[in-house]
């Protein structure tokens, strides 16, 4: 993608990641799905950058949670973002694939796994999250990414930008088959 052709909600994001970089919490966005019951689940987790192309992003779970089953019955998800040094709010609709082992994503899986600290990598090999704690099994501690390891590359359809100024802004990105259009609403 050209700097041309990028979104405009892409390059603000990236402005304000580049812009929040001194915020320890700058990556933790708050992950949104459908509950198997029909409720919303909320949590947090860290986002782990985009695609090559910039079209989607990743996050990294535990295929044994809860949110990956959710994802198997309803693909849509909201990310939620703030960043409190330029104060603004980015909520993204999108729809969410999960890839597992042996899918044709491994190169991503591979990539993400290979960047992950010792202590991030070994939650992978716990019991099965969840469970009432001292159930469940370990799993055998491997060099390469277990099957508990997965990537939601999430693609985003719609992005709501809300900026906290003097004056406040809130723009509505949407994705078309014509591409991104832009509009801005009242706040
Ligand atoms: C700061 C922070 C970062 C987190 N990052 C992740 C993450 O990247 N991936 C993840 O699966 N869970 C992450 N978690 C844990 C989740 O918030 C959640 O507790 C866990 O994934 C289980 O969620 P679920 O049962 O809804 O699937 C993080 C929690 C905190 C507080």
């Amino acid at each position: 993608m050209t700097e041309a052709e990028t979104p405009v909600w892409l390059r603000q994001l990236k402005r304000a990641i580049r812009g929040n970089r001194r915020d320890a919490h700058n990556r933790y966005v708050q992950f949104a799905t459908l509950g198997l019951d029909g409720k919303p689940r909320v949590r947090m987790v860290v986002f782990r950058g985009f695609s090559r192309s910039e079209a989607s992003f990743f996050i990294i779970t535990d295929a044994r949670s809860e949110k990956v089953k959710e994802l198997a019955q309803c693909p849509d998800v909201e990310v939620s973002w703030y960043f409190t040094q330029t104060r603004e709010q980015f909520r993204l609709q999108c729809s969410a694939v999960t890839h597992n082992h042996g899918t044709d994503a491994d190169l991503h899986r591979d990539a993400l796994w290979k960047g992950l600290s010792d202590a991030a990598k070994a939650q992978f090999f716990w019991p099965e999250p969840g469970l009432p704690s001292g159930e469940g099994q370990s799993l055998e501690i491997t060099t390469h990414p277990p099957e508990s390891f997965v990537v939601i590359e999430c693609s985003p359809q719609r992005v709501d930008h809300l900026v906290l100024a003097k004056i406040q802004r809130r723009t509505l990105s949407d994705l078309t088959a014509s591409g991104w259009t832009e509009v801005s609403i009242n706040p």
